[in-house]
């Protein structure tokens, strides 16, 4: 692309996502300029996109002389906190009403610093959840941008034309305001969390329980992904169970050790969810979860102090499978309705304006937690935007109603083989403590009373009361 030419848009960071967004960019129509400090990144974008409209700079003075006024730049940098240097390098060399995208992972709190700096100099900023690791950001993300809405207005087009589309929709919607796009990104982050916990829970319950064979659970889910199931976790689940170890004889799967690893987007959920008293026993359970399989020696030293039940399932096995789908589509509802209902929340806290409709819209396709039940979600949310959870959805309440026992079943027999179900288990409780009409709790409420005067207030007249338990 000939020097004197202005590009559409900078992209700061050309690492796999950066590179991959700027090559989808190009590929329909919008040129791109490409800054990386490693200069050998730059070299390899030209390179891969040689006969497409992409540039590189050399630096930071060079790549903002590149773009087109008022510029757009997005930026795809990682760690997180290489944001902040980015940001300071850039803001001497911009003018009034140009635009930074922050499209990384990063914490929202983070991102209302940003937005507030950048707004000291007149330079509007708005953070942007990105899903769908390299492939989507080379073929169709799932966006999630908030901040300023007029300068979202301005790069739509763009995000429109590379975003994944579902029914011809692109999967990208300004959410709201300030750190909203940030924060809906770290929450399909956390019921990402859980529903992968859910899934490799089912595994278990199936591969040590049942003693299904990878072949056998490549099926299960092949099929289960052909039905409510349908969803980009399954779908890589099954072909997961069917990969060949390159390495030795068996499947690869067999071979990689159990300490999952973080990034952190799962623990902040966690974190915000306990500052916000919201609920979210699913997704704590997924990060409990994770930090629990990290605990090697631990591991080791209470399997061999404890031992514990051999886990043999002995009754109907076909009935169990249809159980153990039972139970991961109402686990996986409720993972879904937990973050939509932290999402409900932190709307009202934070000033953000979600609509939570339009969420659901967006990741039904792109992303890591697309599934076919975010139809029916979104299709909720537009007949009650009010809706006060997802669960009391009518469509959903059907949905719950059909699959409660097998999740009560499955939660029971794992119970009794001795299997970890955390996260099956948190789920049901949550079903169970929200459809429960009378919670124990008032025997706390008297505890408080009894031992610190903390007063309580009664089923049978208004007021609050402190009682003399002595
Ligand atoms: C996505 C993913 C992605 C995330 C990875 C790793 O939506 O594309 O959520 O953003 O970074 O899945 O996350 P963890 O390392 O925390 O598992």
């Amino acid at each position: 692309m000939s020097s004197d030419k202005k590009f559409k848009l900078g992209m700061v960071g050309l690492g796999v996502m950066g590179r991959s967004l700027v090559l989808n960019l190009a590929d329909h129509g919008f040129a791109v300029a490409g800054y990386d400090k490693d200069q050998a990144k730059g070299a390899d974008l030209l390179k891969e996109g040689a006969g497409k409209p992409v540039g590189s700079a050399a630096d930071v003075t060079e790549f903002v002389a590149m773009l087109e006024k008022p510029r757009a730049i997005m930026l795809l940098v990682a760690p997180a906190k290489v944001v902040d240097i980015v940001i300071d390098d850039l803001l001497p060399h911009l003018d009034k009403d140009d635009l930074i995208i922050d499209a990384g992972n990063s914490y929202f709190k983070d991102t209302d610093a940003r937005f507030d700096k950048c707004a000291a100099r007149g330079v509007h900023f708005f953070g942007m959840g990105v899903s769908g690791g390299e492939s989507g950001a080379r073929h169709g993300p799932s966006m999630m941008p908030g901040g300023d809405k007029p300068s979202y207005e301005r790069v739509r087009p763009m995000l429109e034309a590379v975003a994944a589309k579902v029914n011809g929709e692109p999967c990208v919607a300004w959410v709201g305001n300030k750190s909203a796009g940030h924060y809906v990104k770290m929450v399909h982050n956390g019921i990402e969390y859980g529903l992968m916990q859910l899934i490799a829970e089912t595994y278990d319950v199936l591969h040590r329980g049942l003693a299904m064979s990878n072949d056998d659970l490549a099926a299960t889910f092949d099929a289960w992904n052909k039905a409510e199931l349908n969803s980009f976790l399954i779908e890589i689940t099954a072909h997961i169970f069917k990969k060949d170890d390159d390495k030795g004889p068996g499947r690869l799967l067999d071979k990689i050790k159990d300490a999952a690893r973080q990034k952190g987007t799962g623990k902040w959920t966690s974190q915000d969810a306990l500052d916000q008293t919201v609920p979210i026993p699913t997704i704590d359970l997924a990060v409990f979860g994770r930090n629990v399989s990290g605990m090697t020696a631990e591991r080791e030293a209470l399997t061999r102090a404890l031992g514990g039940p051999v886990p043999v399932y002995a009754a109907d096995r076909a009935a169990f499978v249809t159980q153990a789908k039972q139970a991961l589509f109402l686990a996986t509802i409720v993972s879904y309705a937990q973050g939509l209902d932290l999402l409900r929340h932190a709307s009202k806290a934070y000033g953000y304006g979600l609509h939570l409709g339009d969420v659901a819209r967006i990741w039904r396709g792109g992303c890591i937690i697309r599934s076919t039940l975010l139809e029916d979600i979104r299709a909720a949310y537009a007949t009650n935007p009010e809706l006060v959870n997802l669960l009391a959805d009518p469509r959903i309440v059907e949905k719950v109603r059909a699959a409660l026992p097998g999740l009560r079943a499955v939660v029971r027999t794992a119970v009794d083989m001795g299997i970890p179900v955390p996260a099956l288990m948190g789920s049901l409780a949550y079903i169970d403590s929200l459809r429960c009409g009378q919670l124990p709790t008032n025997l706390i409420q008297a505890q408080r009373d009894f031992f610190g005067a903390h007063t309580y207030e009664r089923t049978d007249r208004e007021g609050t009361f402190h009682t003399q338990w002595e």
